[in-house]
């Protein structure tokens, strides 16, 4: 790693003056090396960086420029059929010992992998640029920021970074001449042999993908694909995987979880900070607008995907948003489910997937809602020719895990404090899966443990933004199952701990509320209207932490009575109600039999606290 820097190298390197960070310029080197670019471009994050790399995927027939009078300063990028989502089944943690990793990871020997990697990365890079980002996930020189570097291949990810992280000069400047950064390298897996163009306008390998996470190094190897988390490295490989395993070695906590600020017509402010697997509502919830009856009340956008949660010197936790962007799902967002998205997505967004209207504008499933028609003609996603009648034949004009990349700045609501580096103090935590049945539409934990175990065994039905089959119900906890860089059973446990400790201090802890926006009737359609009118149960928690709210007490937890709910301007009678929040014996003792299933397989290191309320809960559901 320390091969002596000389003159001639640095200038090969094309390293820019103001990089003296000589470990990062000798492992660009090492890299350069091992992965035979062409060319390197060190990413300075500036505007006019980022236009002439539009531009040059412009020119390679990467991104499509959008019409300026409709979608001003946008682009539409679509990728390889093969490479859409995802790909759990491609993602490892190889930590030294696999029982570190946990039975819920692919784990190989680091050794092993490394072996494996070499002859793949070798020549990677051939006959492209290799583009070095460097990004501050949380605000640059936070305390609780930290700096990460992706060497990648794909011009296409270094301008997605640039919206999505603070990229460039500044965290170089951060970084000093020997600060830390986690190490990411990137390649789409596609080398070109001399004089070879690319086939195609999204290379990636088809065939071969690893997606690789070495947490005791902190290191993430990405090979093969360039969607989304695969290849936007700050995001779910170190924001969530490498740094929930320092908030572990720390005493910290990193989440998938938006975090959003709400404000009663008092003035008095709260924030939340709520866990809902992927596609499963963060962006949603995160830029709610209240619905007619709720005067006065805001809801605003500290982050809508990630959060880094630090506990203060006065026992409270604090949570920041490592990202600076959104990487959103399109399809379903219009202005009648989230106005504010469809307005953060006006100008300066980075499409993928979406369909293409004969008029240079975008399109996607669920934009009808809007306009009251669907366009006669289409481009889909693929390329191809799409007409209603296509629609109607269950072709997709948009691929359902169709996602846009824009600046946090583009939000009309975003939060004040968004980008402040103490973070939010969170008042409440809330896990929410998507289930057909069985859970209710929200309950509260009667303490910390019992959030636990809810958040523990929460399920949820598989959706697009995973590759692989989808609607089948699966154990989700936390929403982290494909996030999480260690033993899932430890991570119970630090989840423990930390209440423990912050208990031990005498502060008031976060309530933990489980909540379901899914339900569905015998007929198979949603009962709960969700969206805007999930605002209705996020005063309910409000009105609980504030001691207004009595609540009964369930099987599992306390749940709101019918007439604890503001229902001004929504027609939901009892009995819809009852439809959403009834608790089925036979459905719970199911469910019990499936966190029995989870639990026997995290065996090795669950906290015997979750057994004993496993019991409590199921001797509570005979009772009743
Ligand atoms: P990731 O970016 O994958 O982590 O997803 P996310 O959790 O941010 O999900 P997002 O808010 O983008 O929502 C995904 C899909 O769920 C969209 O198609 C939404 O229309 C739909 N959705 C969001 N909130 C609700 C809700 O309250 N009810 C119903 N029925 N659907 C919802
Ligand atoms: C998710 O899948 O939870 C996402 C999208 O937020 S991706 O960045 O692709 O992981
Ligand atoms: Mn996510």
């Amino acid at each position: 790693m320390n091969a002596p820097l000389t003159p001639g190298m640095i200038q090969d390197l094309n390293v820019p003056p103001y990089v003296q960070h000589a470990r990062l310029i000798a492992w660009v080197g090492e890299m350069v090396a091992l992965c035979k670019p062409d060319r390197v471009h060190w990413c300075d994050g500036s505007p006019a960086e980022y236009d002439a790399l539009c531009q040059q995927l412009v020119d390679a027939g990467t991104l499509k420029k959008l019409n300026p009078a409709k979608r001003p300063g946008s682009f539409l990028a679509c990728s390889d059929p093969s490479d859409v989502a995802r790909v759990e089944d491609r993602t490892f943690i190889c930590s030294e010992r696999q029982q570190d990793a946990g039975p819920t990871n692919n784990w190989e020997p680091p050794a092993e992998m490394r072996a494996k990697l070499q002859p793949l990365f070798d020549g990677c890079m051939r006959g492209r640029t290799m583009y070095v980002i460097p990004f501050s996930m949380g605000p640059l020189g936070s305390p609780i920021a930290h700096i990460g570097v992706e060497l990648s291949d794909s011009a296409y990810v270094a301008v997605n970074m640039k919206l999505m992280t603070r990229m460039g000069k500044g965290a170089i400047e951060v970084l000093g001449e020997a600060g830390e950064f986690v190490p990411c390298v990137h390649t789409v897996g596609a080398p070109l042999s001399p004089g070879q163009k690319d086939q195609t306008a999204w290379p990636c390998n088809p065939k071969l993908k690893y997606i690789v996470h070495y947490p005791e190094t902190r290191e993430i190897w990405s090979y093969g694909s360039g969607y989304g988390g695969n290849a936007l490295l700050g995001k779910k490989c170190f924001a969530l995987r490498i740094a929930s395993t320092m908030g572990r070695d720390q005493g910290w906590l990193a989440e998938h979880m938006l975090i959003l600020g709400v404000e009663n017509p008092q003035g008095k402010k709260y924030h939340v900070a709520a866990a809902f697997p992927s596609a499963c509502g963060k962006t949603n919830f995160s830029m709610l607008v209240p619905p007619a009856g709720f005067d006065g009340w805001k809801v605003t956008t500290i982050g809508d995907d990630i959060a880094w949660i630090k506990p203060g010197a006065d026992g409270r936790l604090y949570a920041i948003n490592p990202e600076a962007g959104y990487f959103g799902v399109a399809p379903g967002t219009n202005l009648h489910t989230n106005p504010n998205c469809m307005h953060s997505l006006d100008r300066e967004v980075i499409f993928t997937n979406v369909a293409l209207t004969d008029d240079g504008a975008v399109w996607w499933e669920g934009m009808e809602k809007d306009t009251g028609t669907t366009p006669a003609h289409l481009i889909d996603w693929q390329g191809k020719d799409w007409t209603p009648a296509d629609g109607q034949a269950g072709r997709k004009a948009a691929h359902p895990n169709a996602r846009f990349t824009v600046a946090a700045t583009n939000n009309p609501v975003l939060d004040p404090a968004w980008d402040d580096p103490a973070g939010v103090p969170i008042d409440a935590f809330i896990f929410g899966g998507r289930r057909s049945t069985t859970v209710p539409l929200v309950t509260e934990a009667r303490n910390w443990t019992e959030g636990v175990y809810m958040a523990a065994t929460m399920g949820s039905e598989t959706t697009a933004a995973a590759f692989g089959a989808q609607g089948v119900v699966r154990r989700d906890p936390f929403a982290m199952l494909p996030f999480c860089g260690y033993n899932m059973a430890d991570y119970f446990g630090h989840w423990l701990k930390m209440g423990e400790k912050l208990q031990g201090q005498g502060a008031r802890l976060p309530a933990i509320y489980c909540v379901n926006w899914f339900r569905k009737d015998e007929a198979g359609k949603f009962v709960w209207p969700g969206y805007g009118e999930n605002m209705r149960v996020l005063k309910w928690m409000i009105d609980r932490v504030e001691g207004r709210a009595a609540g009964q007490s369930t099987m599992f937890g306390i749940a709101p009575r019918y007439a604890e709910i503001n229902w001004s301007g929504l027609n939901f009678s009892p009995a819809q109600f009852d439809t959403v929040t009834r608790i089925d014996r036979d459905a719970w003792m199911q469910e019990f039999a499936l966190h029995d299933e989870l639990f026997a397989q995290l065996a090795q290191g669950l906290p015997s606290a979750l057994l004993a309320t496993r019991q409590a809960l199921e001797q509570s559901l005979a009772a009743d």
